[in-house]
């Protein structure tokens, strides 16, 4: 569910008519539903209310310090994935206890952003690494609280591109080779080890992946706990997906998820940690573009928006289906017409839709993508030499620029001539 309705024949974000926002900064521009957020982070605190527990947000999925703060205050912790995010969250006023550090590829200057500003967890992702973290914990004097992310090799059935729990991915140790790196870890006086880490892929839309990676997850738990690790929390990832196509079939709830944790973790006494990104921003963001022309090609017609790949890259990258709906809402009944809509960037990529069946619109039309709160804004650049377009939040009936268009002129003054060219 969210908050983006039409009333009054006018598609709302919340109180506020999407067309008062493009007419005050213009199009394209994202925009955020705060209600949404909120209501998402709240879903998956209730779904596993009974465990202790911390949900992590996932801010790769969209890390506006709006967002961040709006989350934050409502309780939510961090799942942060480089030195930029960590400062991020900090600058959220996300205090340091409440962030995880997970990624692949972990600097040794971010290690030591977070050993000195503070961290819950780092989740480690391979022997080398572990390494590093010892000797930058043991350089500051303080120890680290480390999980190691296991690769369950466990299929997710998503995109391949966002799969990550095989173990022909890149993340984690192997889960059969588990017990020697804990073992590796538990030698090394920088770090102190608290728990394991899974995380298996994103848009999952079945449980079953999830329950046998958790299944073998409790089984380590006990093994590792054999062993004399005091293992005592369990990262679980995010990933749950959401429904793209309204029409779709819709993936499990928080609730049905939470309550598969209960059953398949729950008897561990484990402090439970989820890093959801997706299902708590998707579905709380649109981008909202203008249609400049309408072309008629050989049997097909095109629709030519001011939006384009740069500023939402999803389709183009993982053929993701967004829908696309006009603004002003279409008299009932009005036969749907075929469209391919494109945006104005100069390779055939930059297509958001193929012969998409929607109401009849017009240029100077203005169309909204819905479920782009995630891995939208934050996927977007300034290919073409196109400004970053702009994020706007939604508060009932307030609205406010979060993140506002970079004039031309700021875009060309990030570049420097070097003296040979004065
Ligand atoms: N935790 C870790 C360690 C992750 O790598 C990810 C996502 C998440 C949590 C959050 O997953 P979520 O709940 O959002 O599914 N750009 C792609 C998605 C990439 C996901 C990467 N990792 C897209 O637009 O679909």
């Amino acid at each position: 569910m969210d908050h983006f309705l039409y009333k009054n024949g006018a598609l709302h974000a919340e109180d506020v008519p999407l067309s008062e926002i493009a007419a005050t900064v213009g199009t394209p521009f994202y925009v955020y539903s705060t209600a949404t957020l909120l209501r998402h982070f709240q879903l998956f605190d209730e779904a596993l209310a009974g465990l202790d527990h911390l949900v992590c947000f996932a801010m790769k999925a969209a890390s506006n310090q709006a967002i961040l703060r709006t989350l934050a205050q409502a309780g939510a912790g961090m799942d942060v994935v480089s030195g930029g995010e960590y400062l991020r969250a900090k600058a959220a006023g996300v205090p340091g206890d409440k962030i995880v550090f997970s990624g692949v590829g972990k600097t040794r200057p971010e290690i030591d952003l977070a050993l000195t500003g503070g961290i819950r967890q780092f989740n480690v992702e391979s022997e080398p690494e572990m390494e590093t973290i010892n000797a930058a914990a043991l350089a500051l004097g303080v120890v680290a609280p480390i999980t190691i992310r296991v690769n369950p090799d466990v299929d997710a059935k998503t995109h391949a591109k966002i799969a990550t729990g095989k173990s022909e991915n890149k993340f984690g140790i192997p889960i059969s080779r588990a017990r020697e790196v804990y073992a590796q870890a538990a030698r090394l006086p920088g770090l102190q080890v608290i728990g394991i880490d899974v995380h298996i892929g994103s848009q999952l839309t079945d449980l079953a992946p999830f329950e046998q990676a958790y299944q073998k997850v409790a089984e380590l738990t006990q093994l590792l706990r054999g062993d004399g690790h005091d293992i005592r929390r369990l990262d679980l990832g995010g990933g749950l997906g959401i429904p793209y196509a309204r029409d779709n079939q819709a993936p499990p709830l928080p609730l049905d998820y939470g309550a598969m944790v209960k059953r398949t973790l729950g008897h561990l006494g484990c402090e439970i940690e989820i890093e959801p990104g997706r299902l708590i921003a998707g579905n709380a963001g649109l981008m909202v573009s203008q249609v400049i022309y309408l072309k008629s090609g050989e049997g097909r017609d095109f629709l030519i928006l001011d939006g384009a790949m740069n500023d939402l890259i999803r389709p183009a990258m993982y053929e993701a289906y967004h829908d696309i709906i006009p603004v002003n809402e279409p008299a009932p009944g009005v036969p749907a017409a075929k469209y391919d809509i494109v945006g104005p960037v100069c390779e055939s990529g930059d297509t958001f839709a193929k012969e998409r069946l929607m109401p009849p619109v017009r240029p100077g039309d203005l169309v909204a993508f819905r479920s782009a709160g995630a891995y939208g804004a934050v996927m977007s650049s300034e290919y073409n030499s196109r400004p970053l377009i702009p994020e706007v939040l939604v508060n009932g009936d307030q609205f406010a620029v979060i993140r506002p268009r970079p004039s031309f002129d700021e875009m060309i003054n990030r570049d420097t001539i070097p003296a040979w060219l004065l």
